[in-house]
């Protein structure tokens, strides 16, 4: 098959606050498979994303911090960016639309359309805060809905009734910034005719899904705003936070966000260019009528997609001989929802990304979120299927065969791949169904069918553990050692397909498995081969995956719905010197260390600090032998009110920490340290 060059764009986040568990299962994580996947194929794939960093939400959390814009952009492009590392987005350039080249080609886009005479300049009546001498974009308007006479209808658009409406309609209307009655005062914008590219736009889409199969649910919205008839929309606002707009008395004006978002994917591509030292790369891509543009979003973002960016691209490309590519593709996907209901920042209800990759593997959550992707219709994060997501499949069959082979090699191959003989209706069925799913998995692949593919592939590892069972290597090992040694070479190969196919799902976890098979990740076309030569030295194997705890997820369980504002984080974070210097933190030898009757948690250690000797009970007996305790140097708290566990008194608490897998290790400090000295 041909080498496809590829361009890739994922949602650019505004950056307003952290992104969560929706934004991932609605765009990020369908599009980095995707690459991962194209890359692995051998495609040229750029892969670009950034931060949406205008437009009125941005305003809007500046103002209730009462801060500037570039405070709340600077915070959320950085921790957002993070949040994308650690989940393993595997983006060529993650950008910003507040950069000199973002604006520069917004502003070019403007000035070609009113060059070409296409802009039309309208008046209508607008909110005009007089207190705060500006005009109110909607979002800064509440009042009461006329149609269903709830309160906090903003001023175009009900939330409880999903009424649409005109300003002039809205009922006690009230500015946000200043709380006074805004009044209507009249301004000027500039319009795109939307409505003149609509049987463009009808016959593009139709193309489009007749040569690369359209989803369902992106079809059927499309078709909805057809219907309804596409009309002229503003592209102007009256803000000072955005990209001005390029003409003489336009002040106080800037593009509309979203006008100017969908040119970032453009921009980010520049920006990527620029860092490459190669200024008009860019142009090779974006302008070569045979790269392929797929556009990941979540479903909110569908319009502006299929309708709002090919019309500016189609309006750019009139008369050019350079075109922009229009997608090929728009695979949105529908809503995650979290524990049944929307995320909601405010209600504490959902997790940050960045908080959930710090406390679990970011595989983990790429496994659960993939099985879950909301492909046609909204889906639900929780918890316990999370959990058992985890442990009953990643760790019990793709861990545990993984596991299984390797201490099979190690104990009775010399950690070698053994050789492989003759084939008996087993063995060649296994090898079949490996070639079988790889070609599956990328067809699957290939349709965007994230979720069928994982399935697949998960399928090739319950049935290798099957095969594993059948097989029987314990008994053949003695009555029949050909066979027992083909049967665990035929596992490890099968291993060798699973790394391949599980690196765009969970690229941590292939690494892993190839370190192991001593293997570097190779190409797609591998996968479903024979691809481990006979007496390949192996590594020794490592667990791929630790079982997470009822505990653990009882307590993410708990923390839902318990709202922490930034300031009461903030100071709950802050102590004085004065507190600090309360807490007697010394060092201290475990002298010793024995299981406690009927308690799972529970340790009783005997501590020397020195000029003294104290009992301190622990809940460290799921993470320690008593005896792997005894002689290591720890730091405890001293000073701690003595408490009554299980009926025995404990006079202090060793100080561990927790890995991201839930295992506490005890903090343990240079043996040349004496005991009992405070530490500072
Ligand atoms: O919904 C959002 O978060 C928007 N910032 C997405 C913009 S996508 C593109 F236009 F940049
Ligand atoms: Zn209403």
């Amino acid at each position: 098959m041909n080498k496809e060059k590829i361009i890739v764009t994922a949602a650019l986040p505004y950056a307003n606050g952290p992104i969560h568990l929706g934004h991932l299962a609605g765009a990020y994580l369908p599009a980095d498979i995707y690459v991962r996947y194209k890359r692995l194929n051998g495609d040229d794939v750029l892969f670009v994303c950034g931060s949406d960093e205008h437009g009125v939400p941005i305003t809007i959390t500046a103002d209730k911090e009462k801060v500037k814009p570039q405070t709340i952009i600077d915070r959320f492009h950085n921790i957002n960016k993070d949040s994308f590392e650690k989940f393993g987005m595997s983006f060529d350039i993650y950008s910003r639309t507040s950069l000199p080249i973002h604006h520069e080609t917004a502003k070019e886009f403007f000035l070609e359309f009113h060059k070409k005479d296409l802009l039309k300049e309208k008046k209508s009546m607008q909110f005009y805060d007089a207190k705060a001498n500006m005009f109110l974009p909607d979002r800064y308007v509440e009042g009461t809905c006329p149609n269903c006479g709830s309160d906090n209808a903003r001023s175009d658009e009900c939330e409880n009734c999903g009424a649409l409406y005109e300003s002039n309609q809205l009922k006690n209307p009230k500015s946000k910034i200043s709380g006074e009655t805004p009044i209507l005062k009249e301004t000027s914008h500039y319009y795109f005719p939307l409505g003149d590219f609509q049987k463009r736009l009808e016959n593009y889409i139709q193309e489009m899904d007749e040569k690369y199969e359209w989803k369902e649910n992106v079809l059927q919205y499309c078709r909805g705003w057809f219907k309804e008839g596409l009309q002229d929309r503003a592209i102007t606002r009256d803000l000072d936070w955005g990209v001005s707009v390029p003409l003489d008395g336009a002040k106080g004006k800037v593009l509309y966000v979203w006008f100017e978002a969908v040119l970032g994917y453009i921009s980010a591509l520049k920006d990527y260019s620029i860092k490459m030292d190669k200024p008009d790369l860019w142009k090779k891509y974006w302008q070569d009528p045979d790269t392929k543009y797929v556009a990941f979003i979540g479903k909110d973002n569908v319009v502006f997609h299929t309708i709002v960016f090919p019309a500016i691209l189609m309006a750019w490309n009139d008369g050019k001989k350079d075109k922009f590519c229009l997608p090929q593709n728009v695979p949105a996907n529908e809503f995650l929802n979290f524990e049944g209901k929307k995320f909601s920042k405010s209600r504490g209800w959902g997790i940050d990304v960045i908080d959930f990759v710090t406390q679990f593997p970011a595989d983990s959550l790429r496994y659960s979120l993939t099985c879950n992707l909301p492909e046609m219709r909204d889906s639900d994060f929780q918890w316990k299927e999370f959990q058992a997501r985890h442990n009953n499949e990643l760790a019990d069959i793709l861990g545990n065969l993984v596991n299984r082979t390797f201490t099979f090699a190690f104990k009775n191959f010399e950690g070698k791949v053994p050789a492989i003989y003759t084939l008996n209706s087993l063995d060649s069925q296994m090898l079949k169904f490996s070639e079988d799913s790889t070609q599956k998995v990328g067809e699957l692949i290939e349709k965007y069918k994230f979720k069928d593919s994982l399935l697949e592939i998960m399928n090739l590892a319950r049935s290798a553990n099957k095969y594993f069972n059948d097989s029987e290597p314990w008994k053949t090992f003695k009555s029949d050692k050909e066979q027992c040694s083909t049967t665990i070479n035929i596992c490890l190969q099968t291993i060798y397909t699973l790394a391949e196919l599980i690196q765009p799902f969970l690229p941590n976890s292939s690494q892993k498995i190839f370190s192991m098979l001593n293997e570097k990740e190779t190409v797609w076309s591998d996968a479903g081969k024979i691809n481990l030569t006979e007496g390949k030295e192996l590594n020794k194997p490592q667990i791929l995956f630790q079982k997470i705890e009822d505990e653990t997820i009882e307590r993410m369980v708990k923390m839902l719905g318990h709202v922490e504002t930034d300031e009461k984080k903030e100071e709950k974070q802050l102590i004085s010197i004065e507190d600090f210097q309360k807490v007697e933190i010394k060092t201290a030898l475990i002298i010793e260390a024995e299981k406690i009757p009927k308690s799972e948690r529970l340790l009783k250690l005997k501590v020397d600090l020195g000029d003294h000797k104290r009992q301190i009970i622990a809940g460290i007996a799921k993470h320690y032998q008593p005896d792997d305790l005894i002689n290591k140097k720890v730091l405890i708290v001293a000073n701690l009110k003595p408490a009554k566990l299980m009926g025995m008194e404990s006079e202090g608490m060793v100080l561990a920490v927790e890995n991201q897998n839930g295992k506490l290790s005890v903090i343990e400090i240079d043996p040349e340290i004496n005991l009992g000295v405070r530490a500072k």
